[in-house]
Parts: structure tokens; sequence; C-alpha cells
């Protein structure tokens, strides 16, 4: 592992600028650089670089860091790789630290695992050109289904040969460890090859590393299954992989849309066409997790089905997870009979290109009209028609796309929209009170944990926000906290004493540190604690290292509130309850503004405790427990006079 100091050196010594321009043409801009984005493709550049920030930010498609961010997503290195990446390019040595022998070992056997798999994609690749077999079968089957060499190579394909233990001799001929082989799938548990007589399909992780294989049988065999693929390794986790993702990334991104299809060959068909940014769920279900990886390049997402009513029904019903991610869902139906490779083949690139575009439907528009055909002569059907369509709508966050979804739908089923309004509210609120419940149940929710319930979207949007605040003043804290972290973060190494050398972190850390489990988002929590962390480690809490940060949420709202002018209105602080800053620019005025921070913080915090000790006293009343109860309002005392303190500071009234 790197150290701890040598990654502090690359962060302090890499400048933003200097590293992006490697790649991207930068003018000045004011204070910034500005530039085309390498990340989606646009004509007027978005892509601005802050030098004094070190960060770059992409106002067209959201995309922000530090440079060793950049360097991650420019160069598909992973975080380690690009620490070496930038030391190599400032001539920075770095230092390793000795880790735990089990992590050692660990991490040991991942490398191994991924030096057979690369070992046998090698030899499945030099069986396909350099054997007779492969030459005279695999290689004129995969030309006539049309692929070119050029698109053979760039998937990785290969054969696997006839014989029984092909591949383990040669591993065997090289030392390499047979157990590897079977923990992989490749080698059965007897000792015979796993994939025999096949063409195979490498399949990819998003850093390029094969993690397992697809194989397709060349003859049509009744009983052999026509592709056989590898088990769930420990590098293999099949709900988080799509194939062809690796291949598909870029496009993905430029695009701003993903195409889902079924198969492999599917995906490399299109790709062979210029259609690139494609995916295959490998004829399974859609995880969340896979949603997640698309939705880390893009919300758009296009679904292309083959022409078979009963199969599109069935996948209608997993499609709701990909609405709960609030993405943008599409569907296009194929015509009867073909699938997206034998399609493309037919009527090529710029017709199939144009079919996509004239046939894509909104998937719940989609879902609407299926069910609606089915319906039509049955008020029975139609309430469970209602039902289900209300159910994806409710699950999607944005309350102003639900609006819009809702007027459609009424329209397309012909019901009152208020109704369907009422419906789907009362949806949404069986939700909301489940997740509470689960919520209670769980109490302390773990740092870092992704979706939880009532944290507050990244982006919330304004409905979002009054929601939140007028369903009451004491339980919204979001802004409070995120304030807290907003001069954490862009502060936190500044001097906040100047005479005593105590930095705005110090001064605000220990400030909040008997409430720091009080957080309602378990994102700020999270930075918190770390934070404190790194102070009692002598480290510094500034910038660069959140914006640098290896965990993507934290990084990203690190760059968000930097990157970010301070915006406010009038009518905010009363609204929210927050102090705003009139007077001096924030940057000149971080000492103040930490102190006021902090205060409405605790402020808050103290308010709630008051509000939770009153309740206990009562109940403790109520049980007649007046020993407890007569400790309980002696706290209450002590509660309220800090409350009113804070407030006075703050000339604020408290009711
Ligand atoms: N699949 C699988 N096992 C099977 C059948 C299918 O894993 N027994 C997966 C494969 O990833 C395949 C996808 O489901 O690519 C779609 O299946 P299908 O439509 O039957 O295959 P195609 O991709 O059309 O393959 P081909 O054109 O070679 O028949
Ligand atoms: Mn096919």
């Amino acid at each position: 592992m790197i150290s701890q100091k040598s990654i502090q050196e690359v962060f302090e010594t890499a400048k933003i600028e200097e590293v992006v321009e490697e790649f991207v043409r930068l003018k000045k801009r004011g204070v910034n650089m500005i530039g085309l984005c390498p990340f989606h493709s646009e004509k007027t550049p978005s892509f601005t670089v802050s030098p004094s920030k070190n960060i770059f930010k992409c106002f067209g498609c959201g995309q922000g860091g530090g440079p060793v961010h950049f360097i991650m997503e420019h160069e598909n290195l992973s975080y380690p790789e690009a620490i070496r990446y930038l030391a190599r390019k400032y001539g920075i040595e770095l230092e390793e630290t000795v880790s735990s022998p089990e992590h050692l070992a660990e991490q040991q056997k991942l490398d191994s695992y991924y030096i057979i798999n690369k070992f046998a994609a090698d030899f499945f690749q030099e069986q396909l050109f350099d054997t007779d077999r492969g030459k005279n079968i695999a290689l004129p089957y995969f030309k006539e289904r049309g692929f070119r060499e050029e698109t053979i190579q760039k998937f990785g394909l290969g054969y696997a040969p006839k014989d029984w233990k092909a591949l383990l001799e040669e591993a065997q001929k090289r030392q390499h460890n047979e157990q590897l082989l079977k923990d992989l799938g490749l080698v059965s548990e007897k000792g015979f090859d796993f994939f025999r007589d096949r063409v195979m399909f490498p399949i990819y992780n998003l850093s390029g590393k094969v993690i397992g294989f697809g194989g397709r049988i060349l003859e049509k065999k009744a009983k052999a299954p026509k592709y056989i693929n590898s088990p769930e390794t420990e590098i293999y986790n099949k709900s988080k992989i799509l194939y062809g993702a690796y291949q598909a990334k870029n496009a993905i991104r430029k695009a701003d849309e993903c195409i889902l299809v079924e198969g492999y060959t599917d995906v490399i068909s299109l790709h062979q066409a210029g259609i690139e940014n494609v995916v295959a769920s490998s004829g399974t279900s859609l995880t969340t997790g896979q949603v997640q990886m698309i939705k880390r390049y893009t919300p758009n997402i296009k679904i292309l089905y083959d022409g078979d009513p009963a199969g599109v029904k069935a996948a209608l019903r997993g499609l709701d997870l990909v609405l709960e991610e609030d993405m943008n869902v599409k569907v296009v139906l194929l015509p009867e009979g073909e699938d997206p490779d034998s399609y493309v083949k037919n009527v090529g690139a710029t017709d199939f290109k144009q079919y996509l575009e004239n046939q894509a439907q909104d998937f719940i528009f989609f879902k609407a009209n299926i069910l609606m055909e089915e319906g039509k002569n049955d008020p029975v059907k139609k309430v469970e028609l209602i039902r289900s369509v209300v159910d994806s709508i409710a699950r999607i966050p944005d309350p102003i796309k639900r609006s819009l979804y809702v007027k459609e739908c009424a329209r397309l089923v012909d019901v009152e929209e208020q109704l369907l309004i009422s419906e789907v509210n009362k949806v949404i609120g069986q939700r909301l009170r489940k997740l509470k419940k689960e919520k209670d149940r769980e109490q302390l929710p773990e740092p870092g944990q992704r979706n939880e319930p009532f944290t507050v979207e990244k982006h919330p949007s304004i409905s979002e926000k009054q929601e939140a605040a007028s369903e009451s003043k004491v339980a919204g804290h979001e802004f409070q906290e995120r304030d807290i972290i907003r001069i954490l973060i862009h502060y936190g190494d500044q001097l906040f004493d100047q005479t005593e050398k105590i930095t705005v972190a110090e001064f605000i850390l220990s400030n909040i540190e008997d409430v720091i489990d009080d957080f309602d988002q378990v994102l700020y929590q999270a930075i918190s604690r770390e934070a404190l962390e790194r102070l009692s480690q002598g480290q510094a809490v500034d910038p660069t290292y959140f914006t640098n940060h290896e965990d993507q949420q934290i990084r990203e709202l690190a760059v968000d509130l930097l990157s970010t002018p301070y915006e406010y209105s009038e009518n905010w602080e009363k609204k929210w309850d927050i102090y705003l800053n009139t007077q001096k620019m924030p940057d000149e005025n971080f000492v103040k503004d930490s102190e006021h921070a902090l205060k409405r913080f605790r402020l808050k915090k103290i308010v709630r405790k008051c509000i939770q000790n009153q309740e206990k006293i009562k109940e403790l009343g109520q049980a007649g427990d007046v020993e407890n109860m007569m400790l309980h309002m002696r706290l209450q005392q002590k509660l309220l006079e800090i409350r009113n303190e804070l407030a006075k500071e703050l000339g604020t009234v408290v009711l």
C-alpha cells in the first residue's frame, strides 16, 4: 500500500491544470480555465478548471474532482494506479507501507485470479487464430456471423478446444496453481476443462480486466445448453457487472444514454455497426447494482426488447427498480422474431438508429398502453392496471417528473387526474412509513451507507426542499448540517484563531464532537468522523483531501460545495431558518461564518433534544417515576439555558 504521507505529497504537488492540459486544450477565463469536456460530447465548453481550488468540474455532464479523479476517469485507472501515474509525472518517490499479512495474502489471491483469467483469455485467443480447429471451424463461425477481425480482437473473443484438459495442461506447463483455475470455474473439481469446444466471450470489469467467461456452443446440439458461463467468484459479482460495460463506457458518457440489450452477440454486432453505447444484461433481469453502474455514466437508459409480447410483459416487472434510481427509462420493441444482432444486420446501422429514434417510448406510457389494451373490456383488469401504473409512478423520486406522469397517464387510462394523484400519494405514504419503521429498527445506520430513506438527495429539487421544510422546522436539519460540512471542507485548514493557532477544522470538530451522533445525514456524519480521525493523527483537513477522496459520494459533495457559489435569497433565512451572510463574500469571512454556522447547528440539535426530553418528562410523569422525572426536569433546565444563550447570540427567537 502507498503510505498516507506519499499520497498527501501527490495531492500537494499535482496541479489540476497541468494534469488536464495533457488531454484537453484549456483557455483562460477569469480566474478559471475552460475547455471542451473529455467526458461527454459538446461544442461549447462547459468543462471548467479551477487552479486555485485544484479541481475540475463540468457543468454539462456533472463530472468533477481533483487531479487524481481526473486521471482515474480519463485513463481508466484505479485509485492507487492514478496515484502512481501522478507520482511518475511529478517524479515523486512513493513510500510503501507494509500491509497486514492477511490483507496482503487476500490482495495476492485476487491478483493471481486476474492473472489466471488473463492467461486463459490469451490461451483461448491463440486457439482461435493459431490452431487448425480454431482456424477452420471457430473463426469461420464468427466470420459467418459477420464479426470482423478487429471486432473479434476488441472483445477478445476466442475458442476453447475440444480436448478434456487443454487449458489445464497449458496452465500446468506454466506452473500455474491448479486450485486457482478451479476457484475461477475454468477447471472442474474432477480436473477437466469447463469450457470445451465453444467460442469464448471474455467478460471484463470496468477497468478492463477479465473476470469471467461466457462460452457458446458451435453446433446446435439438442442436449447441451447454448451458453455456459463462469460462476460467481470473488472477482466476478454478476449482479454488479454488465457485459460490454468496459468497451461502452466512454460512448455511454458521450451519447448520454445507455442502450441495454440481452445478449453478448447483440452488444458486439451493434458495436461493429458503430453503436457503441451498448451493454447486455446477459439474459437475466436487471439488478440495482447494474443500474447504479450505468448511473455513474448517464441517467438515460434505453432498453431493447425482442418483439415477443409475453416476454415483454415479464420484463416490465423488473423495471420499477430502474425508476427508483431516478433514471429516465425508454423501451423499444423490435419487430417480431428479431433480436438487435439480427436486426442491425438486416437493415444496417442507419435504419437501425432511425428505428430506435422513432420507436422509443417512455417506459411508463409503454406499460400503461400495453396494460390498457388488455383491460379494455374488463373493469377488474383495469383496476389492476391502474394499481400497477400507480405503483411505478410512485417510485419516481422527483416530484416534478411524477406529476407530469400522473397527468399523462390519467389521460391514457382515462381516469380523473385527482384520483391518480391521491392513489400515488397513498402508495408513497405507505412506503415512507415502511421505510421509517425499518430505520427506527436499525437505529444508527452505518456511515457511508447509500440510499438512506430520509437522507436528502444530492440535488434536491425545489419542491422537495419545500416538502422537507414545511414538514417540520425542527426535523429538517439538512441545511445546518450541510453548512457545517461546507465550512469544514472549504476552510478546514485555515487558521480560525491567529494567536492560538487553531484551525477552522479543530474549532468546528471540537465543538460538535458531542453531537456527532445527532447528524441526520449519514454522509455528513461519516465526513465529520473521518476529519476528526485525521486531526487526531495530526493530518491536515483541507479541501484537497476531500476533492481527491476515494469515495465517490464524498468527492462529489466536496466539488459541489467548492464550485457552487454561495447562493441565497432574501426569504431563505425565514424559510429555512438559516443564517445568511449578507456583508462580505464568504471567502473573506470564514471565521465569522464558522462561528455562526456552528451555533446554528448546535441550536438545531439542542432544540431537538429539548423536545425529546420534554416528551420523556411527560412519559415519566405518567408512569409515576418521580425521581427520574426530576432528573430530566433539571436536564431540561440546562438545555433551555443553552438554547436561550445560543438563540440570543444568533439574534433569533426560539418559541
Ligand atoms: N444466455 C445464457 N445461457 C443460455 C442462454 C442465454 O447465459 N443458455 C445469455 C447469454 O448472455 C446470451 C443472452 O442470454 O447472450 C441472450 O440469449 P439468446 O437471445 O438466446 O442468445 P443470443 O445472444 O441471441 O445469442 P446467439 O445470437 O448466438 O444465439
Ligand atoms: Mn441472437
